[in-house]
């Protein structure tokens, strides 16, 4: 058997960690064969050669048409702006290729469901970035909560927050422009929707407000330009296995770094998380006496699979670990294996979410998820 085939679109901040994860999940995991790294498409042939060049890639191109339809490639993974999903991923699925597409799916809910029909039609695996349902302890969350040891949950409250939108006079870049989406829903609500799906399934209604911290800023070349974008966004959910919820999103928000907190409540107890300190829990199991309190459990080789990269408990996965893991996930689910992982099928559930999330803030009331 040849190796698959690996076309890598876009080579910025989520481009890099796809490489690394193609780069690195053979070596880490040992259960499968290493893929070849086929070809990179980038904006410019010259940017694409170089990082090429620098991720391993054996050829370049300034075309992704043609990385789409190279024999070479077997898998895509689209790592460009929101903007260019739809059109990438539905091209790549028609040319047979898999395809792991970054999140959100697509800036509008008519786009998604069309990358939808174009995975349904082709039968491949279409599968989404969402890399934080990767983390061993959020499988550890999930497993706590199958136990049973808090009971049954009645609230959630997700927040995340960064501020890499914070600065007022940050340059006006793609996130400010409609066409990237909503803002705060698309960059981050899809990313605690994703937690909620593997946690708990999915979500009833909304009732969502949105808000700009800031009406223009910046551009390069002088002049400002009106922000088309929400940083902020707040939702209220009930989740359809009744639980009640909070989502609340900022982009905004100075000293935040790379914040998705949860907070879990159930009638025998509580679990709290946070991404900014990924690699530990807190459990707080109600029971009288003068003990009470949480304790604090850090991610260690029992929570797998974290004993794939470190023997020693304690000393911490990062960030780009858990693309390596969704990674292995990818070619799990490509190989007819149970893979823990969100495809265009659960996808567009999240987006459906995001939509009505949006519809709700503009008509000041709640909505059902369609
Ligand atoms: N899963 C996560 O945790 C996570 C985190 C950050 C971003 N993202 C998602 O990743 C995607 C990319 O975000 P980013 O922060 O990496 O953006 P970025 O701006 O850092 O990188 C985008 C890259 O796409 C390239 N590009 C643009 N047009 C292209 C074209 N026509 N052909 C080939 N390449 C092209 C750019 O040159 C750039 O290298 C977004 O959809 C974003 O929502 C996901």
């Amino acid at each position: 058997m040849t190796s698959l085939g690996i076309g890598l679109i876009g080579t910025g901040y989520m481009g890099k960690c796809h490489a690394l994860a193609w780069n690195a999940v053979a070596a880490v995991f040992g259960d499968v064969e290493r893929p070849h790294l086929a070809v990179l498409a980038e904006a410019s042939q010259d940017l694409a050669e170089r990082k090429a060049q620098e991720l391993g890639f054996a050829r370049a191109t300034g075309d992704w048409r043609s990385l789409v339809a190279d024999p070479a490639v077997d898998v895509v993974s689209i790592t460009t702006p929101n903007a260019f999903h739809p059109e990438m991923a539905i091209a790549a699925l028609e040319a047979g290729k898999h395809v792991w597409c970054e999140k959100p799916m697509a800036t509008k809910l008519e786009d998604a469901e069309r990358m939808l029909a174009a995975a349904r039609a082709s039968a491949k695996v279409a599968a989404l970035g969402y890399n934080y349902i990767q983390n061993p302890i959020v499988r550890l969350i999930r497993r706590l909560l199958d136990e049973g040891r808090i009971g049954d949950v009645n609230h959630v409250r997700i927040e995340m927050d960064e501020d890499f939108m914070a600065d007022p006079e940050q340059l006006f870049y793609w996130k400010s422009e409609a066409s990237s989406g909503h803002g705060a829903l698309d960059d981050f609500g899809v990313h605690g929707l994703s937690l909620i799906w593997v946690l708990f399934g999915g979500v009833r209604r909304v009732c969502g407000h949105m808000a700009k911290p800031y009406v223009d800023r910046p551009v390069k070349d002088g002049g400002r330009r009106a922000v088309e974008t929400y940083d902020i966004a707040t939702t209220l959910i009930q989740l359809e296995s009744g639980a009640s919820g909070v989502i609340a999103l900022n982009r905004s928000a100075w000293g935040r770094k790379g914040r998705i907190s949860m907070q879990l409540f159930g009638p025998k107890g509580t679990i709290l998380f946070d991404q900014e300190r990924m690699n530990e829990l807190q459990l707080y199991v109600a029971e009288s006496g003068k003990t009470q309190g949480f304790r604090t459990i850090l991610a260690g080789p029992q929570h797998s699979p974290y004993g794939k990269f470190i023997p020693a408990p304690g000393h911490g996965l990062g960030f780009n670990d858990l693309k390596i893991i969704e990674c292995r996930e990818l070619i799990g689910r490509m190989r007819g294996e149970p893979a823990l992982l969100i495809d265009f099928e659960d996808g567009i559930r999240i987006e459906r979410t995001v939509d009505a999330m949006a519809c709700s803030a503009q008509a000041s009331a709640w909505v059902d998820v369609g």
